[in-house]
């Protein structure tokens, strides 16, 4: 078994974008819900050995049934699984399953994506898996395009940090697995429910995390009004990216 894993992760409610009968990782975009176009991408990188899908406990068995149904194809490469209560609860539960297949060594790396981005593109991916293995993690970035504005107090700006300098994370975030799950289990409690960021998590500990230029396509369904501009992508053909 290769020990490159994707961890797609759609453990979340998607409370800002209404809805919370149906999370929007599983709203209809094109014809199919958004977490299969997500897992499909993985599915077709073959260097995964593994494509580990972390949902909400309440939604593992119909998430195995959405697999089988759109993507026959790759039932053995699909693990659903539980999620955490937070993001980076749902990458520690993946890291878990590595470990219960026995895979989890010094060098196994693991790509994670949050389920919303569908437009996750090929080379993005298979740049993640390099930059992880040469630098044991890294970020998906594009620069900011909007100035950024420091303010500490919400009332009052307190800076205005040059723009050249600053980027707009997106994902994947890859890592070595190992050393994520080390430097998370070191962290105080407290310190755990304020680094929502697992890239935060290596830069706290100084670890380097080496950038791979991601696109503006790769958006994040957040709002409904993301929806209608990642509807819109797809009959623009964004899909194939
Ligand atoms: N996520 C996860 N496990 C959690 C929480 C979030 O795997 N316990 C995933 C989401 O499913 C999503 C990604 O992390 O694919 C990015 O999070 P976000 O867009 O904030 O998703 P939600 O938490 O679902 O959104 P909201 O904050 O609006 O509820």
């Amino acid at each position: 078994m290769s020990n490159v894993f994707a961890a797609v992760l759609a453990g979340g409610m998607g409370t800002r974008m209404g809805n919370p009968d149906k999370p929007k990782q599983f709203w209809d975009l094109a014809g199919k819900p958004v977490i299969v176009h997500t897992v499909e991408k993985f599915c077709l990188v073959s260097d995964f050995a593994k494509v580990i899908v972390p949902v909400p406990e309440t939604w593992v068995n119909q998430t195995r049934d959405v697999m089988a149904r759109y993507l026959p194809a790759f039932t053995g490469k699909i693990d659903v699984i539980a999620g955490g209560e937070d993001r980076n609860g749902s990458i520690m539960n993946a890291i878990a399953h590595i470990e219960q297949l026995g895979a989890l060594d010094d060098d196994t790396l693991i790509v994670t994506h949050d389920a919303v981005r569908p437009f996750v593109s090929y080379r993005i991916i298979k740049e993640n898996i390099e930059a992880a293995r040469s630098t044991g993690a890294c970020d998906t970035v594009i620069p900011a395009t909007d100035t950024i504005v420091h303010s500490v107090d919400g009332q009052v700006i307190a800076s205005i940090p040059p723009r050249a300098e600053h980027y707009q994370g997106q994902t994947p975030q890859s890592f070595n697995a190992l050393m994520l799950r080390e430097l998370f289990e070191a962290l105080p409690e407290g310190e755990r429910a304020v680094l929502t960021d697992a890239c935060g998590i290596c830069v706290k500990a100084g670890r380097p995390v080496a950038l791979v230029t991601g696109d503006v396509a790769n958006m994040k369904l957040t709002y409904t009004a993301d929806m209608r501009i990642a509807r819109a992508m797809m009959e623009d053909g964004e899909a194939d990216a």
